[in-house]
């Protein structure tokens, strides 16, 4: 008879004693979807606009039968279990679990998983600022879904990291900045009291922060202007930062080696840090 086998690291087991989690879509694949959403001082943040993402990016995939209504309660249930005042809620579905197969194998049942951690303390980058470096924008044409496919990010993250860079910025084959490995990315131009970021489409993440940034953004007296920028005019600006749900604002102080203005945290950057923690905190 025909022995089907697994092997882990050195260890033989039946394959139908398999623990399931080896047989995750998203595993063999990154056939899924996720979301990162945060707490702040006790209350999660914002819930309500992650899950019309999470219910978007499912759509566009087309994974069926997911009740968001049940996602919420789980999360909710699992973040009061927690008790962590500054948590991160990680969470994502895929298409099921089955044997390594392109294709479907009968019918899949979305599989969920989560955690609730607790969030790093990034003060001293918010307030001294961080640097980035560029690397090529590899990912797919749909950067729109918040998809398990992370391995271009990852890229592009070990590649700052090896120099020294909190975030690696990513640059289309046409010369243009997209975003952050995993935030939104801004630039102030003091002159014209300009805000710019890249429009929403298909090359970039809907961030909701950025959204917020946009909203809050009239209050520190800037205009926001939607353009791409090159990595050339990122560094003619008087400032820039990232704006991601775990850290919100986190200042840009140098990019590709290049000092931005003098190096620090700039006034408009730190006042729309400020907007956005008024708008936490009466929410
Ligand atoms: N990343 N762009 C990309 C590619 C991202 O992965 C993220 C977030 C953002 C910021 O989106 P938001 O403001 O909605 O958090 C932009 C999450 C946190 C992650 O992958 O861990």
């Amino acid at each position: 008879m025909l022995m089907q086998i697994a092997m882990i690291q050195d260890r033989i087991v039946d394959y139908d004693e398999l623990d399931e989690a080896y047989l995750d879509r998203g595993t063999y694949f990154g056939d899924g979807v996720y979301e990162v959403l945060r707490s702040y001082g006790g209350k999660i943040f914002l819930l309500e606009k992650h899950l019309e993402r999470f219910a978007r990016s499912l759509g566009e995939i087309g994974i069926e039968g997911v009740d968001i209504d049940e996602i919420r309660e789980k999360i909710i249930t699992a973040y009061n279990r927690a008790s962590i005042d500054e948590a991160k809620v990680y969470f994502h579905i895929t298409r099921g679990i089955g044997p390594r197969n392109h294709g479907m194998v009968g019918e899949l049942k979305p599989n969920f998983f989560l955690t609730v951690t607790e969030l790093g303390d990034f003060r001293g980058e918010k307030e001294h600022g961080i640097k980035v470096s560029t690397y090529p924008d590899l990912r797919w044409k749909r950067c729109d879904i918040k998809s398990l496919n992370l391995l271009p990010n990852v890229l592009a993250r070990l590649d700052a990291e090896k120099k020294g860079c909190v975030e690696a910025i990513l640059v289309s084959d046409a010369g243009e900045i997209t975003e952050g490995s995993a935030s939104a990315f801004f630039a102030v131009f003091a002159s014209d009291k300009n805000l710019v970021t890249r429009p929403l489409g298909t090359e970039i993440l809907p961030s909701i922060t950025r959204k917020l940034v946009v909203q809050v953004a009239v209050n520190a007296g800037l205009t926001v202007v939607e353009k791409a920028l090159t990595p050339w005019q990122a560094k003619q600006a008087d400032e820039l930062f990232i704006a991601v749900t775990t850290k919100d604002i986190v200042p840009v102080v140098e990019f590709d080696g290049v000092k931005i203005a003098d190096g620090k945290p700039g006034e408009y950057t730190n006042a729309l840090m400020k907007e956005i923690n008024a708008l936490v905190f009466s929410s």
